[in-house]
């Protein structure tokens, strides 16, 4: 099968489109013909190995694993003999967790893993956009126990994570004032946003406004900046924390009666369940930018790269 694969660190162009082995399913795995994945920032962490961190758990010198995509849509084409929630033919989609391996015509995957029946009613390309930001915006917004009413600031929100966090957050009846640049105003209050901050002529910092909860998608500004907008008790969300925003974390939430939420995200079928039923309610539609061929992965890790797209960037296998 054909697959986009990586042997070294470095430059988006590392990545070289080889012939490699068509997995074959374990007893208890679908094996998904793959039609979407999603180049996603922790797909161009891992390639870069920035932070360098990065290798100690996923090489010191090379990549332990060759082929990234933790995010896929396809249909299932064959399984073994233990499986039983699915059947050939099935439309799924998932997330890979720390197996990756979805820039590939074929991923092999556990039947009970972060994979469901894709929502009925998008296309392909859209049930791979839904996983990566999806999951990680509802992890942090349940670990806050968002309620409704409360006054919630999403910072990026027009990412992959803040373009969820956006409609997940709207979804359970908070206030929500997405900010953005200009350009991408119009889509965060397409996405249900109640007011949006434009970040090139606004800082929110500095407006005077309280928030129950912040959500800083992007770590863009100083923490010790943006807990001041933060009311009595209320929870800062990090998803793009390092190390030292995690410190300065755990300094806030001992001494203060604030909150900051950090940490990585693990993925549960659940998750991607809850997700499915919001998109079928019509509560949360996932955003796409650009869409490449695989043999353009290159050129995809290199727009994401930047920091600027809108939602998610698809690659259609
Ligand atoms: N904790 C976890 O386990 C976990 C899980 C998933 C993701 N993450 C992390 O979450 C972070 C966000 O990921 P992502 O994929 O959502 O990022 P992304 O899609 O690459 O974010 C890009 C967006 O950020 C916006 N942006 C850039 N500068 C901004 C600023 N100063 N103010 C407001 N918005 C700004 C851009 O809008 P403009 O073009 O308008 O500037 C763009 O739409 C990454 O660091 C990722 O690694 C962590």
């Amino acid at each position: 099968m054909k697959a986009a694969v990586y042997v070294q660190y470095g430059q988006p162009e590392v990545f070289q489109i080889k012939d490699v082995e068509k997995p074959t399913p374990a007893n208890n795995e679908i094996l998904v013909r793959v039609s979407a994945t999603a180049v996603n920032s922790g797909d161009v962490r891992l390639r870069k190995a920035d932070p360098f961190a990065v290798r100690f758990i996923f090489g010191l010198i090379k990549p332990k694993v060759n082929i990234l995509g933790s995010v896929f849509s396809g249909e299932v084409e064959s399984m073994g003999k233990d499986v039983k929630k699915f059947k050939v033919g099935d439309f799924v989609f998932g997330h890979t967790d720390m197996r990756f391996g979805a820039y590939a015509e074929y991923k092999s995957f556990p039947e009970d893993g972060s994979v469901a029946l894709k929502p009925a009613d998008i296309t392909l390309a859209e049930a791979a956009a839904i996983p990566f930001g999806g999951v990680a915006a509802l992890h942090f917004i349940k670990k806050a126990n968002i309620q409704p009413g409360q006054k919630v600031l999403i910072v990026g929100a027009s990412g992959a994570v803040g373009s969820a966090a956006v409609q997940i957050a709207k979804s359970f009846g908070a206030d929500i004032t997405g900010v953005c640049s200009t350009v991408n105003m119009a889509l965060v209050k397409s996405l249900g946003a109640d007011k949006v901050i434009d970040y090139t002529k606004d800082d929110f910092t500095k407006n005077g406004e309280i928030y129950d909860v912040i959500f800083d998608t992007v770590k863009v500004i100083s923490v010790s900046r943006s807990v001041k907008s933060l009311s009595k008790n209320g929870i800062m969300i990090l998803s793009a924390a390092g190390m030292s925003e995690m410190m300065q974390g755990l300094w806030i939430s001992k001494t203060s009666n604030k909150k900051v939420l950090t940490g990585v995200i693990s993925h549960t079928e659940a998750d991607i369940l809850f997700l499915k039923e919001l998109i079928e309610a019509g509560k949360f539609k996932p955003v796409i930018d650009r869409t490449y061929p695989l043999e353009q992965i290159a050129e995809a890790h290199a727009y994401v790269e930047k920091g600027h797209k809108r939602g998610n960037i698809i690659i259609n296998i």
